[in-house]
Order: C-alpha cells, then structure tokens, then sequence
C-alpha cells in the first residue's frame, strides 16, 4: 500500500520499527549525552556563580557605559549577563571581559540583554481601555475652561515606542475635529539609544501589532510590504529623547505618566524612589500607570490615591 508521497507505508512503518528497535543502545547513549550536557549546564552556572570576576565585571561595564549596574535586581542582574557570557562561549566573567574590551560591539549586545526592549502596541488593552474611555475624556473635559489646553505625557522607559504611539492614537481619535484647539505633547524616554532610533523611525512587523484593530491600521500605519510605518501626523506628535531615569532628573508638569514594565528589573528602594519622583513629575489630578506586575511600595503608596487598582492606574491628589 502506498500513501501519499508515494512511499510504502508498509516500508514506512518498519523505518519506524527500525528506528524504535535501534533506540535500545542508542537511547543509553543520548540519554547519557543529554545529562552529561545538562551536567555541564549546572557546573557552568554554579562556576559562573562563584566568579569573583562578576564584580570586576559590573566595575567595568558602570565605568565604560554609564549604565548603573548596581540599580538592577542582583539575581535579574546576573542572569541577564549570563547570557552574553554563554553567546560568546566565555567560560568566566573574566574571559568575558577580556571579549568585552577587545570588541565594541559586544557593549550594544549587552546592553540590549540587561534593558530587554520588549513591547508591543496597546499592550494591557483593557488598561488602555480604561485611559481611553475614561483618562484622556477626563483630561479633556478638565481644559474646557482653559485658554491654553495643553495635554503632558510621558512614556518612561519606551523602549521601541509602541506605548507613545498608542496614546498618540487614543489621544487623536478622542480629541477628533478637536484636536487642533489642543496642544498635546507627548515624551517618550529611555535609556537605550538603539531603542529610541527604532521608535523615531515607527516601522514595526506586524507580530506588534497584534492588539491593533484595523481601522486604526487604516488610519495610522502606511503597509510596506511585510512592515507598517507610523503616520507622519502621529509621529509629529511624540518627541523621543534619551534619558535615565535612575540617574538623571525628572521632566516635570505631566498630565500622564506611563512607566510600565520598567521598575520591576529594579531594587525595591531604587522602585519606591522612582514613583515618588513621578509624583513628583505630575500636575495635581494626574494619572500614573504602571506594569501590571507592578506596585506601589513604601511611601509612594500612600502618596497616589488608586483609580483602578485592577489596571494599576493612580492618581496625585495633592
Ligand atoms: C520591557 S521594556 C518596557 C516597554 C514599555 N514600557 C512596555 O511596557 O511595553 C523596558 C524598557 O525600560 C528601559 N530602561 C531600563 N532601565 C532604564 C532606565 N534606567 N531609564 C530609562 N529606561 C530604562 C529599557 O531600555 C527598556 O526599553
């Protein structure tokens, strides 16, 4: 009997029998092979974790970067940098250095691997629901009286843009034939340049854009074959620049900050720091979002007064 391709199912299956039959020996042999593999796995990363060399390694990296290692979770810290030091097949934190110094490009390959760039358009949609449903009608209604009705927001930690984007969109379609009677400015900061370049460019595939509905696809991507690129309007509405939040001072006056995503990679005392100094970057009556995995510690927690705990909205009262 033959099946579709052609081939005989009869010879078929005692291919597979063969197969089975050989197994026997060989099982014992790739099952020795894998534990000697997973064996190898361990030894490496307890050899890793007794490294006096990790700490000569944060040294360098702060020194020639200005990336403040000492900020980060130690264990997501270390992980992080486990990564690279396996890529590049260095056996210590030692040789990894050595890599390191030798090749710069190295740095941005770090880099990339402690900041993790991840995002997507409306990521949380049902937090986005809720900024667009009930913040930004909020912000509105609240400059009706104004002579100036400006609007401040700030994404901090954007990494490729995609949240920005998707406050630029809400904002845009709530504001309507409005929208010009409205002065919006919208922030978009990290530390990660190569991040930052992406979102100035807004290409994106589409494997981001998944939570984006088609008339908004319509309205505000241009199709270039296997890519989408943000509307030139959308795009003049988000101004992207580099910033720190860790080490460097806080912008100030926003109606919103966004800062999802971010603070868990960071020590709790480095966290709770961070929201008290977004409160600090907010108008009275704003909102501050954070990642769903994330809370408000310490004092910060007492210093917003929730809105939707659910979606981790918050609001500065005085
Ligand atoms: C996982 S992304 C979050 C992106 C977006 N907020 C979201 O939730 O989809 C984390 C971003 O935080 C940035 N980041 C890490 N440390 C930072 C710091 N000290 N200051 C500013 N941005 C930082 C990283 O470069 C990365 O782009």
């Amino acid at each position: 009997m033959k099946n579709k391709g052609g081939i005989n199912v009869s010879e078929e299956g005692r291919k597979e029998r063969k197969n089975e039959i050989k197994t026997g020996r060989e099982t014992v042999k790739i099952n020795k092979e894998r534990i000697q593999i997973n064996e190898d796995k361990i030894k490496a990363s307890r050899n890793l974790e007794e490294d006096p060399g990790f700490e000569l390694l944060k040294r360098v990296i702060t020194e020639s970067t200005g990336f403040n290692c000492e900020q980060y979770k130690e264990a997501h810290f270390r992980r992080r940098i486990n990564v690279r030091v396996r890529a590049t097949n260095s056996d210590s934190y030692e040789e990894y250095l050595k890599l390191l110094k030798k090749n710069s490009v190295e740095y941005e390959d770090l880099i990339a691997a402690l900041t993790i760039n991840v995002s997507e358009f409306f990521r949380n949609p049902e937090t986005f629901g809720v900024i667009e449903k009930e913040v930004i009608p909020y912000l509105i209604k609240s400059r009706s009286d104004s002579l100036v009705k400006s609007i401040r927001i700030w994404s901090a930690g954007c990494a490729t843009g995609e949240e920005a984007y998707s406050l630029a969109v809400l904002l845009h379609r709530v504001l309507g034939r409005d929208f010009d009677r409205y002065r919006i400015s919208i922030i978009g900061t990290d530390i990660d340049n190569v991040s930052l370049e992406k979102a100035r460019k807004g290409i994106y595939r589409e494997n981001v854009l998944k939570n984006v509905d088609t008339s908004i696809r319509e309205s505000y991507f241009v199709r270039q074959g296997e890519t989408y690129q943000i509307s030139d309007q959308l795009r003049s509405m988000i101004r992207f620049k580099r910033h720190d939040m860790i080490s460097e001072s806080s912008i100030s006056r926003f109606d919103l900050i966004i800062c999802r995503n971010v603070m868990i990679y960071f020590k709790k005392e480095i966290q709770e720091q961070l929201q008290l100094n977004f409160h600090q970057a907010l108008n009275r009556g704003g909102f501050f979002v954070i990642g769903k995995a994330e809370t408000l510690l310490g004092t910060a927690s007492n210093r917003f007064k929730p809105y939707n705990t659910r979606e981790r909205l918050y609001i500065k009262e005085t």
